[in-house]
């Protein structure tokens, strides 16, 4: 099954350069494609997504290592600025306002769904992009990193910052994982 064979070759690739396999109209393709595809809740389209590469990429984990004052090892964050890119997710709070507005009953829910549509959008991109041979991780330094990333690409306030994903050309492949016993977590009755 292709799904199970990309889904398997998806890993965390923490070793990672500035080399992509393919050009970078190819990535631009697969990133717009999947978001176009991805579902969410009311179809109300709460995901975005914002590219950062070649020279942003530097300054952005080089920013981000300063906003933690030294209580972020800097071997780590320069592990993330020696990838090609990363990839910023957000969702749009003023589109979740608007539907919390409209459908009162499910206020609640809608920021939920808005997580739950933005994880199913990282996976995917993780996944479509191992498929070009581009390796990638995950990361969530906001809120720390919150307004430093607001400054740098002057986003709409409303845009709420989900997570950060590296990605970029493999160096070392990460260890096989354990085989797990999966009845423990699924069951079928
Ligand atoms: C919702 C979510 C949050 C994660 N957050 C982080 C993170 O902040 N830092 C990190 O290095 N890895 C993070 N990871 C990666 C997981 O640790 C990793 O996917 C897991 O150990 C399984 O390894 P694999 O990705 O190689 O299959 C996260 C993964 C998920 C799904």
């Amino acid at each position: 099954m292709k799904l199970i064979d990309n889904l398997k070759q998806r890993r965390t690739y923490y070793n990672l350069n500035k080399t992509l396999p393919v050009s970078k109209s190819e990535v631009k393709t697969v990133i717009e494609e999947i978001t176009e595809l991805i579902p969410d809740a009311f179809n109300m389209k709460s995901a975005r997504v914002l590219v950062v590469m070649d020279k942003k990429q530097n300054e952005l984990w080089d920013r981000i290592f300063d906003t933690f004052e030294g209580k972020v090892p800097r071997e780590k964050i320069d592990g993330f600025k020696a990838a090609a890119g990363t990839i910023l997710y957000f969702y749009d709070e003023e589109v979740v306002r608007a539907l919390q507005e409209k459908f009162p009953t499910y206020a609640d829910n809608f920021p939920v769904w808005a997580n739950q549509a933005n994880g199913m959008l990282q996976i995917n991109i993780w996944t479509g992009l191992k498929e070009l041979g581009i390796g990638a991780n995950l990361q969530h330094y906001n809120p720390v990193i919150d307004r430093l990333v607001q400054e740098m690409f002057e986003i709409p306030k409303s845009w709420k910052l989900i997570a950060q994903m590296p990605f970029g050309g493999i160096v070392t492949e990460p260890d096989p994982k354990e085989k797990e016993n999966i009845a423990d977590r699924v069951r079928f009755v």
